[in-house]
């Protein structure tokens, strides 16, 4: 039988990678934390309706790449392409957006079957946030700050561009459809089939297509900002303002209409030059009338998600991945002849006493190169020699590193663990303590 291989864009994510996936879940959390977000987890899985409803009927998610089927009771369910709606869904059916505010967050797999290439999957993950029940422009602020700190945290200050839009009201929205079709009609023969079908159904996707005619068409297109209604100018002058006052920059770039069709207001993306075609990191921005539009009360509401995939890719690219998020063991224990009984309660006893350290204690024996050489592959701090002979376990064992950072020297096993307390100070912090 052929080998078995995972789906065509569905990753294993590896032993060597998951220390940075850690990594970037522990500075995430912190982050969040820190701004008094709280988690939630929703399922994978919903009623197809409720993407169909939210995200839009004429999107490419819903239109092409959702993992819809019927399940045996003859349900229409599908994989979720991405967590907003499910937070909505959960937040409303279980009474939390009741005439309160709610600063939430999430993280997990999503499903959108796209071809496969650099940055872009099919099973992908995203780190997300959504905040409830707040109108002004100042949550909007919020939870943009909220992503460049995160940034900050990651060490990659300086390393994204903001780019902003106003999309408008819906009513703004309305208005602006209405003249944009009538634009794009009158220029039909000029742009490609995909977006012709789209003049009435969804004029606001011909705006970010990137076939060369239609990019003409587009580019001389009427402008949003002719459309837009005082409120909507004056919610994203607030915004523009409270970001320069947080030492937040961004560009606008007024073809930036996103994926999804719940938006309004303000709509903003984290992009890079460094990660080729796919370079937008994070993306969010306003969403006022879902919640109504899903069955519950009208709920102002603002949120973003981040793809950790792409993070994780642009730390490796930019060469930003710290020590700490790489995996290192801070003891190995190296057991030569017959000692596992008691080489094993000292390892129960470096356990103890270090209970954020990591440590080793080899299995199986082997040679001493091989063990020292699986101490490599570990990337072991302290390495611990236990040699026993014809005589039994050894009274002494002997304290060594991989690198020549300190002198190897021999201790009684009674002082070992203090021994090795004091060489771990010298090492760096365990994960934990980070
Ligand atoms: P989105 O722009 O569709 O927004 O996705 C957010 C991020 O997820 C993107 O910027 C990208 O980094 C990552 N992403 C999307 N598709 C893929 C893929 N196929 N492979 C790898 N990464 C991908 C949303 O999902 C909205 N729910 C965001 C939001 C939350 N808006 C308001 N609240």
């Amino acid at each position: 039988m052929a080998r078995l291989q995972a789906i065509r864009g569905m990753n294993d994510i590896l032993p060597d990678q998951t220390a940075l996936w850690q990594h970037l879940e522990d500075s995430f959390r912190a982050t969040v934390d820190s701004f008094g977000y709280r988690e939630i987890r929703f399922p994978l899985i919903e009623q197809t309706r409720l993407f169909r409803r939210s995200i839009g009927e004429v999107t490419d998610i819903v239109e092409k790449e959702m993992y819809s089927f019927e399940d045996s009771g003859g349900d229409h369910i599908s994989l979720r392409p991405e967590g907003t709606a499910g937070c909505v869904r959960a937040a409303e059916q279980h009474g939390l957006l009741y005439n309160r505010q709610q600063r939430l967050w999430y993280q997990g797999a999503m499903f959108r079957r796209e071809r496969p290439q650099k940055g872009r999957y099919r099973q992908f993950h995203q780190f997300g946030v959504e905040a409830f029940g707040m109108a002004g422009p100042d949550i909007d602020a919020e939870v943009i700050e909220l992503s460049a700190a995160y940034w900050r945290r990651l060490g990659l200050g300086g390393k994204l561009k903001l780019e902003l839009n106003n999309i408008g009201s819906a009513e703004d929205r309305k208005r602006y459809g209405g003249a944009l079709g009538e634009y794009l009609l009158s220029r039909a023969d000029e742009i490609d089939a995909a977006a012709r079908s789209r003049i009435h159904s969804n004029p606001f996707r011909v705006l970010d297509s990137k076939h060369p005619g239609t990019r003409k068409v587009a580019d001389e297109a009427p402008a949003m900002a002719e459309y837009l209604s005082p409120e909507s100018v004056a919610h994203y002058a607030a915004l523009k303002e409270l970001l320069r006052a947080a030492g937040i920059r961004h560009i606008e770039n007024p073809s930036l209409v996103r994926g999804l069709d719940y938006y309004n207001y303000c709509v903003f993306e984290w992009t890079t030059d460094a990660l080729g075609a796919q370079g937008a990191v994070c993306g969010g921005g306003r969403y006022d009338g879902l919640v109504a539009q899903l069955g519950g009360r009208p709920t102002p509401a603002a949120g973003f998600a981040i793809g950790i995939e792409r993070l994780a890719l642009l730390l490796e690219t930019l060469d930003r991945i710290p020590p700490e998020a790489q995996f290192r063991a801070d003891v190995c224990l190296v057991v030569l002849g017959p000692a596992t009984t008691v080489a094993q309660e000292l390892a129960r006893r470096l356990r103890e006493a270090f209970p954020a350290r990591s440590v080793v204690c080899q299995c199986g024996g082997g040679k001493y190169a091989q063990q020292v050489k699986r101490a490599y592959d570990l990337r072991a701090d302290v390495l611990v020699v236990m040699e026993a002979g014809e005589g039994g376990p050894p009274a002494e064992v002997k304290l060594r590193s991989l690198d020549e950072r300190f002198e190897p020297r021999m201790v009684t096993r009674d002082q070992c663990v203090a021994a090795v307390g004091e060489l771990l100070s010298l090492s760096p912090p365990a994960r934990q303590d980070l």
